[in-house]
Parts: structure tokens; C-alpha cells; sequence
């Protein structure tokens, strides 16, 4: 985790707000500076800004509440959503053995770490965020797909303490982002 401020800024690279264009050039500019810096810190940036090629997921043959789409999100934001998950899917499915506990940390609506848990059921997933109306989706989720493998936390990220094998997190806001590298580098 960087402890410099400098660095710091570099990894909470964007404002909230502002022009999405703008934000986005911002974002490209800043990936090599991150890239670096996450490889200083000895964490692997595999696939960064790549698009993945192996796809891994059939969406057609899964039940439709592990689709983004069963999350309740327009046709747009539900393709980009798929693409995302099965970026980030493809690279935590190869790192999973029998038993292993994995956080999704700001989980929203729990779209990366349902997949997740439908794919490997003999491990647990533990699905957190600090909004209410968010888990109450993803729980609704999980009961529809009966998984027994998913544990909630309504939470904010610094208040968890628990151990856990590996940690993720897709589209945490602001400094969030920096917060779960923190718990995640801690937990090693
Ligand atoms: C942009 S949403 C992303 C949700 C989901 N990961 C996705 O990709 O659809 C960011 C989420 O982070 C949560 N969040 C932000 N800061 C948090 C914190 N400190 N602790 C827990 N959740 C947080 C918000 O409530 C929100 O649900």
C-alpha cells in the first residue's frame, strides 16, 4: 500500500464527479503510474486495461439472477457490467481452491461476487457494503438462487476484521479503493 500522499493521489486518480470523457481520459493516462506502483507494492497487476479475451462465463446457461441484468440494471449498463465480471472472474477462478474465502468488498447489488459463489460453491463468499438497499438486493438474489455459501456484512469496509484468502472489489468509490488494497495487502 502506498504510504506516500503523492502516490496515494495516484491511486485514487479520479474526482467523483465531472465529465465522464474527461474522468476516463484521466483514468488511461494515470494506468501506467498505477501499474508501477501496484508493482512496486509486489501486487500483480495481471490483465490491467486489457480487454480479456477468454471469455469464461456462458451467461445463456446461467440462472437468471446471477445475470447483472437479474441485478435490475438497463440493457447498456448490464453488457458493460457483463464484460467487467468477466474480466474480473477470470482472473479469481484460476487463484480458488476448495474452502477459500473470498470478500467482495463494496459488493452493491453483488454482481461480481454472485457469479462467484454460483461457480464455486464449495467456497465461501462474503458479500459487503455499507448500503442497505443494496444487500437487500443482493440477498434477494442469493435466496432466489438458494446458495448457501454467502454470508452479508452491512458495514462499512474499515469495520471488518475478518481473515479472508482473497479480497476483491469492482468499482469501490473514491477512496475506497485504496482502503480495501490496505485490508487486502494486511491480510497476507
Ligand atoms: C459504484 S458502487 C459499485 C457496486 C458494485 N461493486 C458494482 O460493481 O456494481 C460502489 C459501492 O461501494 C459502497 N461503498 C463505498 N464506500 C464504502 C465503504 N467505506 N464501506 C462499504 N461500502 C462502501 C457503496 O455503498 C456502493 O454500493
Amino acid at each position: 500500500m502506498p504510504t506516500n500522499e503523492e502516490e496515494i493521489k495516484h491511486v485514487s486518480f479520479t474526482e467523483k464527479s465531472g465529465n465522464p470523457k474527461q474522468v476516463h481520459a484521466k483514468i488511461t493516462k494515470a494506468l501506467p503510474t498505477i501499474k508501477n506502483i501496484l508493482e512496486q507494492h509486489r501486487l500483480n497487476s495481471i490483465g490491467f486495461g486489457e480487454n480479456n479475451e477468454n471469455k469464461t462465463i456462458s451467461w445463456e446457461d446461467f440462472p437468471n439472477e446471477v445475470d447483472p441484468s437479474g441485478g435490475e440494471l438497463n440493457p447498456d449498463r448490464s453488457k458493460r457490467k457483463r464484460q467487467q465480471i468477466e474480466n474480473m472472474v477470470s482472473r479469481i477462478l484460476p487463484l480458488l481452491r476448495t474452502g477459500d474465502k473470498i470478500v467482495e468488498f463494496c459488493a452493491g447489488g453483488g454482481h461480481l461476487g454472485i457469479v462467484v459463489a454460483y461457480l464455486r460453491p464449495d467456497c465461501q463468499v462474503v458479500l459487503l457494503d455499507n448500503k442497505e438497499e443494496s444487500m437487500n438486493r443482493a440477498c434477494s438474489r442469493i435466496k432466489s438462487l438458494g446458495l448457501k455459501n454467502v454470508t452479508f456484512y452491512l458495514t462499512n469496509l474499515e469495520y471488518y476484521n475478518g481473515s479472508f484468502d482473497i479480497g476483491t472489489t469492482l468499482h469501490a468509490c473514491g477512496t475506497a479503493t485504496d482502503l480495501v488494497l490496505k485490508k487486502c495487502i494486511n491480510d497476507r
